[in-house]
């Protein structure tokens, strides 16, 4: 699909455009409409669901998304949160090195020293994509970005947060306490990240302020060749593109043998597996559409000892995409904070003194919004639909009164409250004909449509039609929450009566 009619449709449907539009906008900033707050929202929680639910020691926390510039100093963030930027000498723009060669080479260079990539800007000849000035030497641009807090004197540095993860990590001791000391330890933030990006493009590829969705699992590291629940996973194939063999595109691995022979513990693949379990069977992300990319040394981001990303295959921002990744970060940050802090970071586990080690999951939930809308996307003879995953759609259903007369809005009116009031997300619509109002939650992925008609009066049955198939069957009102339930978790409509037309 085309990124172009992406954008349109997203506007067009109250998911997603450029921030402050009635002004001149500023790269790199999106607002949700109303469509897209109610995707977001239902994605994050099930996200929440899945990962808070890997461990009985798991939870969500919140933390300040403005921390003070010791903290990104003791995380590393202020030495080695870089990019590599090349500036116009004649118009002074500056463009992403990696992104301007990846452009035009059609291949990764993320990760490539700052010499090589001056060097293959020249071979190439590559000019200022704005004036067509000569690029300078390739240098590097910290990401963070700076902001002060108070006035005055007491005027003192710091930044927002890049990831949420710091968050976790300065609030390790304090939580290890409360949850009365206990290893292995999940801390989950879903919130605010940014990021002084060179070129936003891409819209919610590639943003300056997006929302990550991020799980701290804190462990002792002489654990990490066992998962006590590998077994369950032992047998499952993963989608892999390791560095040795980039050219397969996709490996398909069990679990064992990605221990086995890709030297991996077990505790990695084991979330491995669980993440690509929460794409395939949660999301339902076509499995070709999913891989687990191994990123080499030069790549891999500066905390981590393991790192693979998950990518997703979207045709219109050019292919595969990171939308999240798994990574080893071992003691890097509890190490790094204990050591400037002076708070110990060291626990105490039976009588052993553990510095805990951290796996962590970590996801653009805009990037994810962004691929499911494409990846959902259907365009059908006599109509276009969004096919959410039925958890993930914006409502739950749609109710319709057939005309607006003879008591039959006031009866739809009945059955959205008490839908309502069973807990589903469900709106009302009593305007145009049916047909158009079928459309229209086609278009933003509205799994059920329920409609009010002259019988319903007589026999208490409503019409519940399917999105997908638009197939309709008669369902008794009193019987609508169970089979609503039903129909949410995965069931045909063909469970619930016989087709009519
Ligand atoms: P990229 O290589 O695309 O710049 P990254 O490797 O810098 O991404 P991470 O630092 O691993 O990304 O961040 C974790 C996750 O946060 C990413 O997988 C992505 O989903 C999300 N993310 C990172 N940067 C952005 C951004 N600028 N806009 C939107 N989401 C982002
Ligand atoms: N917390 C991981 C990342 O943002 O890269």
């Amino acid at each position: 699909m085309e990124y172009e009619k992406i954008m349109d449709m997203a506007k067009r449907r109250g998911i997603f455009w450029q921030s402050a539009g009635i002004y001149k906008p500023v790269a790199g900033f999106y607002d949700y409409g109303h469509i897209g707050t109610l995707i977001k929202r239902r994605w994050e929680n099930l996200w929440r669901e899945f990962f808070l639910g890997l461990g009985d020691n798991y939870y969500e926390i919140q933390a300040s998304v403005i921390m003070p510039e010791d903290v990104f100093r003791a995380s590393g963030h202020l030495e080695s949160f870089l990019d590599p930027v090349a500036k116009c000498g004649k118009c002074g723009n500056v463009e992403r090195a990696d992104h301007i060669l990846e452009d035009l080479l059609k291949e990764s260079f993320e990760g490539m020293a700052k010499a090589e990539l001056t060097a293959l800007i020249r071979k190439h000849n590559i000019k200022c994509e704005k004036c067509k000035g000569s690029l300078g030497d390739v240098e590097d641009r910290n990401l963070m970005f700076p902001v002060s807090i108070g006035t005055g004197k007491d005027k003192k540095s710091a930044y927002l947060t890049g990831e949420t993860a710091q968050g976790a990590y300065v609030n390790f001791k304090l939580m290890f306490d409360v949850l009365r000391r206990r290893l292995p330890m999940g801390l989950a933030i879903v919130g605010k990240a940014f990021r002084h990006e060179i070129s936003p493009r891409q819209a919610l590829i590639r943003m300056r302020e997006f929302t990550q969705a991020e799980l701290q699992i804190f462990f002792d590291s002489d654990a990490i060749n066992k998962h006590p629940r590998f077994d369950e996973v032992g047998s499952y194939k993963l989608r892999l593109h390791t560095t040795k063999n980039k050219s397969a595109g996709v490996e398909e691995m069990s679990c064992h043998d990605a221990v086995k022979g890709l030297h991996l513990p077990e505790f990695y693949v084991y979330h491995l597996a669980r993440v690509q379990q929460f794409y395939l069977d949660v999301l339902a992300v076509p499995e070709k559409a999913f891989r687990l990319r191994e990123l080499s040394a030069e790549e891999k981001a500066f905390y981590n000892k393991y790192h693979w990303d998950i990518q997703l295959n979207m045709e219109s921002v050019g292919g595969w995409k990171e939308v999240g990744g798994v990574h080893y970060r071992a003691d890097h940050d509890l190490k790094g904070h204990g050591e400037a802090s002076g708070t110990a970071m060291a626990v105490n586990i039976e009588g052993k003194s553990v510095l805990p080690h951290v796996i962590e999951i970590s996801m653009g939930v805009d990037r994810n919004v962004y691929a499911l809308v494409e990846l959902s996307y259907r365009e059908e003879k006599e109509r276009d639909v969004l096919a959410f995953p039925r958890k993930v759609a914006p409502f739950d259903a749609g109710i319709f009164p057939l005309v607006n007369k003879d008591g039959l809005e006031e009866k739809a009116r009945e059955i959205y409250e008490f839908l309502r009031g069973e807990g589903f997300q469900v709106f009302f619509d009593s305007s145009g004909s049916i047909g158009r109002r079928y459309r229209r939650i086609d278009e933003v992925g509205v799994p059920a449509g329920i409609t009010i008609d002259y019988d319903t009066l007589k026999d208490n049955d409503v019409t519940l039609r399917d999105r997908d198939s638009m197939k309709q069957v008669r369902v008794k009102i009193k019987d609508m929450p169970a089979v609503l339930r039903r129909f949410l978790g995965g069931e045909s409509v063909s469970a619930f009566g016989e087709f009519i037309n």
